[in-house]
């Protein structure tokens, strides 16, 4: 059966300006990207998401596109860029670009004009302007909330007001007027033809909006869960016309362009998104969303590989990525009744001190967890520094926090720096090899620990378990899945083709190990026994047990 690539990938993301800094401005750049090519194929994964490195305020960590065709020039050229895309292909690494449609910057060229422009004029047709309310117009259109807190509405000096479902600084476009649909066609053949292998769309379900007036109170806009197609603002049946244009444009090259929705929609509604005909793949969050439980896993696991099943479209996994705490830090805090993200935003509040996180449990459940992911159907996408096994830095100081979660929610949210602190490749000091100069955001002492140059000298790291993984992950095949009987009911155990079984012990107690060979495990078997919060793949003889159907 031919699988195209990314449908069983292990993509890894780079949060550009965190990851390797080249020129020593205490930035990461596309050349130090380049320079740590050979890391990433020693760590054996098949492509790269690269989040945004176009120019930009960096007034939502580049999420605010000043220019969706260039470089930021803080981040170098593009022939850069260039060479980086040459240099991951020579080591047989796919690139899959951030492209950021629902909202330019502020300082895009279109919203400059827009706001030098008078009201009506086509200039502002590529936003959304409305004009306010109340006797003088001095109230906003509607009381809608932007997603970092605040009003969704900003006024401009000539009295009206433009719609921004995130910063201020991050004006939605106006996904009804053909021009800005065409210039996006343009971007994407412009990076097409640059070689790259795919995009990953952020805020897929935004783009198209219901505006006829007037508008719904906040009170009264659906719950998005349950919405069905009917919010004003998210996830409407139009949103997919777009992607359709966008699929013609992908197949008219050769192979297709792949991409990747991130669509924070109902699950029963995601799989539009990754319909063959639209953007062929979405992200699957409900395992990052899960507290660490044999049951929620399962549950979970088992709905997204029948719903993967009866659309034919890949199943996609995550557990960490550039907007949420790090899953090492997540599972070593306590469970209450509260969701596990609703646990690490309060911890985080508190500065890492409450409440009290394990960070040793913490990490043995996320290698745990890991290894359960690379063992599934599908594609699996990996955030960086995960594989270091590094936790969230709790306690960045207001006074350095970047994020506009923090500002906008007046810090009662702190934000996403702590996930987004530059990588530590050395053990020693200035900024752990990440630079020559003081990193944008500081890293704590103890980042050394977490170090690739440490790590790779001890064998038990997590970065060698992540290698030894997706290496071995190569040999899997990509299709077929089976839960084995299993009476425990805190253990996982599926099998895979040719015998593979992966078993994942979520109990504080050691289990018995299906009979065969131990090919890894997040950490080391005693005497048959996997260890409590651990997982192994197994790989058992005269058996071929995993080729069949999900079952629940
Ligand atoms: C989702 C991105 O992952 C996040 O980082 C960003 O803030 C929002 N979209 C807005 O672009
Ligand atoms: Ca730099």
């Amino acid at each position: 059966m031919h699988t195209d690539w990314w449908t069983d990938a292990a993509v890894y993301q780079i949060y550009p300006r965190s990851f390797a800094d080249s020129n020593g401005d205490g930035i990461g750049d596309l050349r130090g990207i380049t320079s740590r090519v050979p890391y990433l194929a020693a760590l054996g994964v098949n492509a790269v998401w690269l989040s945004p490195f176009y120019p930009s305020a960096l007034a939502d960590g580049g999420y605010d596109v000043d220019d969706y065709r260039a470089v930021d020039p803080r981040l170098g050229t593009l022939d850069d860029f260039d060479e980086m895309v040459w240099t991951l292909h020579a080591a047989h690494i796919k690139l899959i670009i951030d492209i950021v449609p629902n909202h330019s910057s502020n300082r895009h060229r279109w919203f400059t004009e827009a706001l030098g422009s008078s009201k009506g004029s086509p200039a502002r047709e590529r936003y959304i302007f409305r004009d306010g309310t109340g006797p003088d117009g001095s109230q906003p259109p509607s009381d809608w909330q932007s997603i970092f807190g605040g009003s969704a509405w900003t006024r401009v000096p000539d009295g009206q007001w433009y719609l921004h479902m995130f910063a201020p600084e991050q004006p939605d476009l106006n996904w009804d007027n053909p021009e800005v649909r065409d210039d996006f066609l343009t971007t994407l053949r412009f990076w097409s033809d640059r070689a790259v292998d795919g995009f990953r769309v952020d805020v897929a379900h935004g783009l198209a909006k219901d505006l006829t007036e007037p508008f719904l109170p906040a009170a009264h806009l659906p719950d998005l869960a349950e919405a069905d197609g009917a919010h004003p603002l998210w996830d409407r049946d139009e949103v997919h016309d777009i992607y359709t244009e966008w699929r013609n444009v992908f197949d008219e090259y050769d192979p297709p362009r792949m991409a990747v929705a991130e669509a924070c929609v109902h699950p029963t509604r995601r799989i539009r998104y990754a319909r063959a005909d639209g953007l062929g793949q979405a992200f699957n969050f409900d395992l990052l969303e899960a507290a660490w439980s044999a049951e929620e896993f399962r549950v979970r696991i088992n709905a997204h590989l029948v719903e993967a099943e009866t659309s034919a479209a890949s199943a996609t996994w995550v557990l960490s990525n550039h907007d949420v705490v790090r899953h090492a830090t997540r599972y070593g805090l306590p469970g209450t009744e509260q969701t596990p993200r609703e646990v690490a935003m309060a911890w985080l509040l508190s500065n890492g001190t409450h409440p009290r996180l394990d960070p040793a449990l913490g990490l043995r459940r996320a290698k745990a967890a890991t290894l359960l992911m690379l063992a599934l159907p599908g594609s699996a996408y990996l955030y960086q520094g995960e594989e270091l096994g590094l936790h969230e830095v709790g306690d960045l100081p207001d006074n350095v926090l970047q994020d506009p979660e923090f500002h906008r929610s007046n810090g009662t949210r702190k934000g996403r720096d702590g996930c987004r602190v530059p990588i530590p490749w050395s053990d020693h000091e200035p900024s752990f090899g990440f630079s020559e100069e003081t990193p944008h955001l500081p890293q704590p002492a103890w980042f050394a620990t977490y170090a690739v140059q440490a790590e790779e000298r001890d064998p038990d790291s997590t970065l060698e378990l992540y290698r030894r993984a997706l290496a071995l992950r190569t040999k899997l095949s990509s299709h077929g899945f089976t839960w084995a009987d299993e009476d425990r009911p805190d253990v996982l155990h599926f099998i895979r083709p040719g015998g593979w079984h992966c078993v994942a012990n979520f109990s504080p107690e050691p289990v018995s190990l299906p009979r065969g060979t131990v090919l890894v495990a997040s950490s080391p078997p005693v005497d048959d026994q996997l260890p409590p919060e651990t997982t192994a793949w197994i790989l058992t003889s005269h058996e071929s047990g995993g080729g069949g159907d999900v079952r629940g």
